[in-house]
């Protein structure tokens, strides 16, 4: 019987992604097979999340869950890995003694001799070190699963955000060599890949060389990845509006492979706010930047992420957030209340806001970028979208569902034959969650 592997995944995309090379890690080394039933698993692995108190309580209560497995069968393995996982080390073994390794979002591709350490000592392993960027080299070729892939680009990220514990976790923004990215890119595209979101924290912080050693940033990276033959579509996340250079802005311009869709957190509209946050720009200059990218690429789809409840914020502070968001017409966005972490500076600032404060601006603020994201999607109605087929509709299995460059669901009617193709069609109704549309026939 094959060995099986179960992963539960907390977080961001960066978590998914790296969750994605456990897999391929321990397919090349064990032959491990993965399972959704972790009772079937001969490894279990959490791959945590620290951004927020709640994300990192849940991995706790669902370790107790699986301890009850350990004790039916000795044998099984019990990983922890990602954020939690580097900021506590050694103290998840002590907390969960039934825990066998534990390692960090920089040390994944050491599991198979770690696991192999666990079970020839009997000892639980704990490797959660920044051995810089050697990570890429030793994970297997990345697999293929349909027309869409992720491609990570950077690691970590140095802008130190006041509230975020990921620079802690993580360690310091380490970019790829330009070679490594585009020689994923174009396996990918043999593989049949058309669509590359690039991946990290703050891909526009990128930084490479050229063949002559000239210095690359990351709009000459992104024109490189487009010039990729198969290449057809290409993403990015997450970006940092202090990194969104005129060049970058320019791409938008001139490279249509670049997609109509941008997430760009800007986590507040007070000025006295981001620089508590550290985030190193205004309002205005946020806006400026919306302003310019507009100009570039007049229909550029642009989602956020926000942070309210920051300590000392005020109702001028947050009457500033909204108008920000009314101003700029997001297409959606993550809002979230502020979680203190423990390490940052944040968590040591005075004035929190009350929690029933906070609760009532986070609700007033999501309904404004709801009302936002409905008009948007009205809006697409009677338009024409390239659309990615990514198979068939969950409703209707005749039908099939696609995805558009701003990340909405439209189901319409075609043939199977029409997966992980591109396809024009038009919207003709917009529902809360997803769009109608019908192909067009050319
Ligand atoms: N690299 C991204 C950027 O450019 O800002 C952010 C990465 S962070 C993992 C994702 C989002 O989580 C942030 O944009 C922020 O809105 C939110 N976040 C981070 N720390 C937080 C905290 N302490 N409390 C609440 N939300 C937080
Ligand atoms: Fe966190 Fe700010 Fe970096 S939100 S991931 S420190 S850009």
């Amino acid at each position: 019987m094959p060995k099986k592997l179960y992963i539960r995944t907390f977080g961001c995309q960066m978590n998914e992604y790296d969750s994605d090379k456990m897999a391929d890690v321990l397919a090349a080394s064990d032959q491990l097979t993965p399972t959704d039933r972790p009772e079937d698993a001969d490894v279990i692995l959490f791959n945590t999340c620290s951004v927020r108190e709640k994300a990192q309580e849940r991995v706790f209560h669902d370790l107790g869950r699986v301890r009850a497995l350990k004790a039916e069968r000795p044998d099984l393995i019990i990983g922890v890995g990602g954020c939690v996982a580097s900021q506590e080390g050694p103290a998840i073994v002590a907390r969960a003694p039934f825990v066998d390794v534990v390692f960090g979002p920089q040390t994944l591709h050491r599991l198979p001799q770690m696991i192999r350490a666990r079970r020839e000592s009997g000892v639980p392993q704990v490797d959660v070190s920044f051995p810089e960027i050697e990570k890429f080299d030793h994970l297997p070729p990345p697999r293929v699963d349909g027309a869409a892939a992720f491609v990570s680009i950077m690691e970590g990220c140095s802008k130190y955000c006041s509230f975020c514990v990921v620079p802690y976790t993580r360690g310091e923004e380490v970019s790829r060599p330009l070679d490594d990215v585009l020689m994923e890119v174009a396996d990918l595209a043999d593989q049949g890949v058309r669509e590359v979101t690039l991946l990290g924290q703050n891909v526009n912080g990128w930084r490479g060389l050229g063949s002559d050693g000239a210095p690359l940033d990351f709009a000459a990276l992104v024109e490189y990845v487009a010039a990729v033959p198969g290449i057809e579509r290409i993403r990015y996340t997450t970006s940092h509006p202090k990194e969104m250079s005129q060049r970058l802005i320019d791409v938008y311009a001139r490279e249509p492979k670049l997609v109509s869709q941008l997430h760009l957190p800007v986590q507040s509209g007070s000025d006295r706010v981001l620089a508590a946050m550290k985030r190193g720009y205004t309002a205005l200059e946020y806006k400026s930047i919306v302003r310019r990218l507009r100009a570039a690429r007049p229909d550029l789809s642009l989602t956020s992420d926000f942070i309210v409840g920051f300590p000392g914020e005020t109702d001028a502070d947050f009457a500033a957030t909204m108008k920000l968001v009314d101003s700029v017409r997001f297409d959606g966005a993550f809002s979230f209340l502020y979680s203190a972490r423990p390490g940052t500076p944040a968590a040591e600032l005075p004035d929190p806001v009350p929690h029933a404060v906070a609760q009532a601006r986070l609700e007033a603020l999501q309904s404004a970028l709801d009302a936002h994201y409905r008009a948007y999607s009205d809006a697409m109605v009677g338009t024409t979208q390239r659309v990615l087929v990514t198979g068939h509709a969950t409703k209707d299995a005749r039908e099939l569902a696609a995805r558009t460059d701003n990340n909405r669901v439209v189901n319409f009617a075609g043939g199977a034959a029409l997966i992980g193709r591109y396809v024009d069609v038009t919207i003709t109704r917009a529902f809360p969650h997803s769009l109608r549309g019908e192909a067009v026939t050319a």
